[in-house]
């Protein structure tokens, strides 16, 4: 299933038309979740692969000098807005599979001339960072993809600081959907099939040790399905 997955956005990122409707992405990012501030500080090329279904920088409330890593982090959108929030005594680093993705991102970071951004490649179930040393984990459509989500919750709170936090945007499933109505509704590497309910999400953090839980419904995604803020502290 990851191979699949990483091949899905291999495409992605060497398409122009990568925001098809089964992507995780609402093709709307003009009129979506980035204001046109967000996107005037970043390269065209970073909006236009950006496939996430929310705006994590904006939630995670970003202080200068943090240091924020973003998991899955595609053309790299989300890293780049998020170094200029945390400014050059802080750090933005994103990590992803895809070498397509990571050289995408790449140029796209220096495109912008930003100095404290590092695009590492890994798999966000075994997160290549040290214990206790980011401030704040951000992810945009991504942990819905996994298929080991309690490794990553708990490779999340391995790299957070104590008191740190996560600000995420995934898609998540209404409770009272089965496993299988999720699958009717879209496959695993359009973000659908993969997606926890909101009970599994919340237990999968309380598991990993997370506090002040809260998952906070943006949008519809397809019936039974929303977009979804997922906010917690370590
Ligand atoms: C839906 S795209 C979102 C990209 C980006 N967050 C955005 O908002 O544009 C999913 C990204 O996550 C990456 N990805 C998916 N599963 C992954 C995993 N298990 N480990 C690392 N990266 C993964 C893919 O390569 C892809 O770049």
């Amino acid at each position: 299933m990851r191979e699949q997955v990483r091949e899905r956005y291999a495409v992605a990122a060497t398409s122009r038309s990568c925001c098809d409707s089964d992507c995780c992405s609402t093709g709307d990012v003009t009129g979506g979740a980035y204001t046109t501030d967000d996107l005037a500080h970043i390269p065209d090329r970073a909006a236009e692969v950006s496939l996430g279904c929310g705006n994590p920088t904006a939630v995670a409330e970003l202080s200068p000098g943090e240091t924020v890593l973003d998991l899955g982090s595609g053309g790299g959108i989300d890293v780049l807005l998020s170094a200029r929030r945390v400014g050059p005594a802080g750090f933005a680093y994103g990590l992803d599979m895809t070498d397509e993705m990571l050289e995408v991102a790449r140029r796209n970071a220096a495109e912008t001339g930003l100095g404290n951004v590092e695009f590492l490649k890994g798999y966000i179930e075994d997160i290549p960072l040290p214990d206790e040393t980011v401030d704040v984990v951000i992810s945009n459509c991504v942990i819905n993809l996994s298929v080991d989500k309690p490794k990553v919750f708990a490779e999340i709170h391995r790299v957070l600081k104590p008191g740190g936090r996560i600000g995420i945007s995934d898609i998540v499933a209404q409770d009272h959907l089965s496993p299988a109505e999720r699958a009717e509704r879209g496959d695993w590497v359009g973000c659908i099939a993969g997606a926890l309910s909101y009970a599994e999400y919340r237990s999968g953090l309380v598991d990993a040790g997370f506090e002040s839980i809260t998952l906070e419904p943006t949008h519809v995604v397809t019936e039974g399905m929303d977009s979804v803020i997922i906010r917690a502290r370590k």
